[in-house]
């Protein structure tokens, strides 16, 4: 490696690989890195259409704009053991894939996740998110996978996504403690990309073993990706939302399951929220026409 100081053009290359391979956070702020103060705005993209990443980049930038150097990879929040090209390592065969039928509590099965090797998305987490609420409510809410916010912290749902389905379960007098959260992946997948095929058939098992240990009367599915590998079809969200189906999590229970919109694409398109209070007055119908067990506010 030359010992020349990089160019302003070749860190804003850097930056914009790194952004392209998921980082998208400092964890060193100006102070600490104590750089002369430069301009860098003459170097962004000025015109033309930028490309994805050049506009993720130009982002990045202005978030530590007084930086000239950009921190060492090792101060970035940069995959821990990832490769450092950014692609996920094929899944492994799993040979160390736990016999998850032997797993006899939600306790142990946080364990076998913490323990497990097979997974490479384990590897560029901050923290497995495994689930928030409560393991006994009659209602499952599985979604997709943990964003930043999920991954810093550790708990499904506690970003913005988080916050609309606070208030979507406030709104049928629900909260935290009347449901039970996880998601179809327990570890982010860097720059929040869409998990692939491999990543959700490694960890649909633990998932359908997580179902079956908290045992839910219930199940709500949020968004497409979950909804299709938990339903296992290519339909769409938009076909697959509001009808209820009973699902086997792989103990022959079948479980009245419902797919519905995620959280996140309400925040973009909050035209379709109607649909999804639909879903949620679905469920609450559910949980209120249920006599087997209390109702949510017992
Ligand atoms: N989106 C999800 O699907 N799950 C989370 O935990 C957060 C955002």
């Amino acid at each position: 490696m030359s010992d020349q100081p990089a160019t302003i053009q070749q860190l804003i290359t850097q930056l914009a690989w790194q952004v392209e391979m998921g980082v998208d956070e400092a964890f060193l702020g100006a102070e600490a890195l104590a750089m002369p103060k430069v301009k860098l705005d003459k170097y962004l993209p000025s015109s033309g259409a930028a490309t994805p990443v050049e506009v993720a980049a130009s982002a990045a930038i202005a978030t530590i704009s007084d930086v000239s150097t950009p921190p060492s990879a090792s101060v970035m929040s940069a995959p821990k053991t990832a490769t450092l090209s950014g692609t996920m390592s094929p899944p492994m065969a799993s040979p160390d894939a736990p016999d998850l039928a032997a797993i006899g509590s939600l306790a142990e099965l946080k364990a076998g996740l913490l323990a497990f090797e097979g997974c490479a998305l384990k590897h560029t987490a901050s923290n497995l998110v495994f689930a928030d609420g409560n393991p006994g409510a009659r209602l499952m809410i599985i979604g997709e996978a943990p964003g930043r916010d999920e991954d810093m912290v550790g708990l499904p749902f506690v970003g913005v996504s988080g916050q609309l389905l606070d208030k979507m379960l406030a709104s049928i007098g629900l909260d935290r403690s009347h449901v039970y959260i996880a998601n179809l992946l327990p570890w982010r997948p860097p720059g929040n990309r869409t998990p692939t095929a491999e990543e959700t058939a490694m960890m649909l098992p633990w998932l359908r073993r997580h179902v079956q240990l908290a045992n839910p009367d219930y199940v709500l599915i949020l968004g497409g990706s979950a909804a299709k590998a938990v339903l296992d079809t290519k339909d769409g969200i938009l076909k697959l939302r509001g009808r209820w189906q009973d699902v086997d999590f792989g103990d022959t229970i079948m479980r009245p399951t419902l797919a519905s919109l995620h959280p996140a694409y309400l925040l973009r398109s909050p035209a379709q929220k109607r649909l999804s209070f639909a879903d949620i007055l679905a469920v609450n119908s559910r949980l209120s026409s249920s006599s087997l067990s209390p109702s949510p506010s017992d």
